[in-house]
């Protein structure tokens, strides 16, 4: 047993109890629901997160990044307990209800783009970005889509394509969609790409006249937590002012305040017509949604967008406490710090290390990754998926990242103590100990 201030370790992983029911998850559970913990949670709160067996775990993967403002945030429980009392379902437009339109508001006021805005509101991620085309193809009247090298954009037929990494994400299941037109991006660590080789790209693969949008990750997530250069998005917003497409922001991973504004491509002094949000919009209820230019949003013919769930009154009440919540406790900046602490453990890391290559970020959206050596940059997956195992074991959740697999990133609630990072980092420091002693 090691226990330390918030962890505690009883059992090897998993523990009985969560061997039960991990048992029952491989008889009865689709086997591609494939979970990254060895374990079975049975509470959370804050950053924190217990199992079944008493076992207690720093959580830095939040829910794949969707709890900005931790598990169970107090104003959020009260809203969820409240609307319970009230109605649960309609659908919007059968009956329509105020949370949902309160949100709307409360969104376009956080999105940092100039005019007239509106809001639509879906369930995921991947739906969010699929609206986000067809509401630019209703708008432009064009059917072709730009994206880029290392984006992640979801799960479904359209956005699995526009997707890089092949697998796990697109292996066997193909045909895929058509009109989605590939571009570089740029990878400081790997790859540098220049605005000419961007554009000649483009020109090169389709005709600009036929570009309905170009969606595009302000800072890469699954596929490596990548940082643009400053020129990056101002450029693309010359390129689709210069051939008259919508630039559309997928923020699904890095909005609601993860990179320390409450967009990250507000960093970058560029805007976008329209803008995907998911993961901690509703501190983990399924809700996501397309914000932006007024008259981009009204495109689509009356009844062309929606879902039966899209925008539930409980997810829309968590969402609206989401906003207040980071706005009254000033997360956005505590956001900015807690990256900055985990940033100097990594670049501590990186000093004692020769398998650090990169250490990077914005905001609390921050990586490490982990090369065979400094010269060739191989990537060390291997070595990468031992160290998060080993960390896990001894109380530390970190996922990981990358087309490579070779990048340990950081998705934490914003409401993690200094004391609780610095135990976290303690536990992955000893893990790259433990896993490179090892021949
Ligand atoms: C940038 C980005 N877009 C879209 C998605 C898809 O979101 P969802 O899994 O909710 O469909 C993700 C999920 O990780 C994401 O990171």
């Amino acid at each position: 047993m090691v226990e330390r201030k918030s962890t505690r370790i009883l059992t090897a992983l998993p523990g009985p109890k969560s061997a039960v029911v991990l048992a029952k998850k491989a008889k009865y559970v689709a086997a591609p629901l494939e979970a990254y913990a060895p374990f079975i949670i049975r509470s959370s709160e804050g950053a924190i997160i217990e199992d079944l067996d008493g076992n207690r775990f720093i959580d830095f993967s939040g829910g794949w990044g969707c709890l900005a403002v931790g598990q169970r945030h107090e104003r959020i429980v009260a809203a969820l307990h409240d609307q319970i009392d009230h109605f649960l379902h309609t659908d919007f437009t059968a009956v329509p209800y105020a949370p949902l339109v309160e949100l709307a508001e409360a969104l376009c006021a956080h999105t940092a783009i100039s005019g007239e805005k509106k809001a639509a509101f879906f369930n995921s991620g991947a739906e969010a970005v699929e609206n986000a085309v067809k509401i630019a193809r209703a708008y432009t009247k064009r059917k072709s889509v730009l994206v880029f090298e290392n984006a992640f954009h979801g799960r479904t037929l359209l956005t699995m394509t526009m997707t890089h990494k092949a697998k796990p994400y697109k292996t066997g299941f193909g045909p895929f969609a058509s009109d989605v037109y590939r571009l570089p991006y740029p990878y400081e660590y790997r790859k540098r790409v220049t605005p000419e080789e961007i554009e000649s790209t483009l020109l090169s693969l389709v005709d600009p006249t036929e570009v309905a949008v170009m969606v595009v990750e302000p800072v890469i997530g699954e596929g490596g937590f990548l940082v643009p250069p400053a020129w990056f998005l101002p450029f693309l917003r010359t390129l689709a002012d210069r051939y008259g497409f919508v630039l559309a922001f997928d923020e699904v991973q890095s909005g609601i305040g993860r990179t320390g504004k409450f967009f990250a491509f507000e960093h970058f002094g560029a805007e976008p017509d329209l803008v995907c949000v998911a993961k901690s919009l509703a501190s983990g209820l399924p809700l996501s949604g397309v914000v932006g230019r007024a008259k981009v949003m009204d495109a689509p013919i009356p009844s062309a967008i929606g879902g039966t769930y899209a925008g539930n009154p409980l997810a829309c009440r968590a969402a609206i406490e989401v906003i207040r919540t980071l706005d009254k406790e000033k997360l956005l900046d505590r956001a900015s710090h807690v990256g900055d602490r985990i940033k100097a453990r990594f670049e501590r890391l990186a000093k004692r290390f020769d398998i650090v290559g990169d250490v990077r970020g914005l905001g609390a959206m921050v990586a490490i990754e982990l090369v065979k050596d400094r010269v060739s940059k191989e990537p060390a997956k291997e070595i990468t998926g031992k160290i998060a195992q080993t960390a896990m074991a001894n109380g530390a959740i970190f996922p990981t990242a990358g087309l490579q697999g070779n990048v340990l990133r950081v998705l934490v609630s914003f409401v993690i103590t200094d004391e609780q990072i610095d135990e976290g980092m303690d536990i992955l420091e000893d893990a790259f100990t433990d896993v490179l002693a090892k021949p």
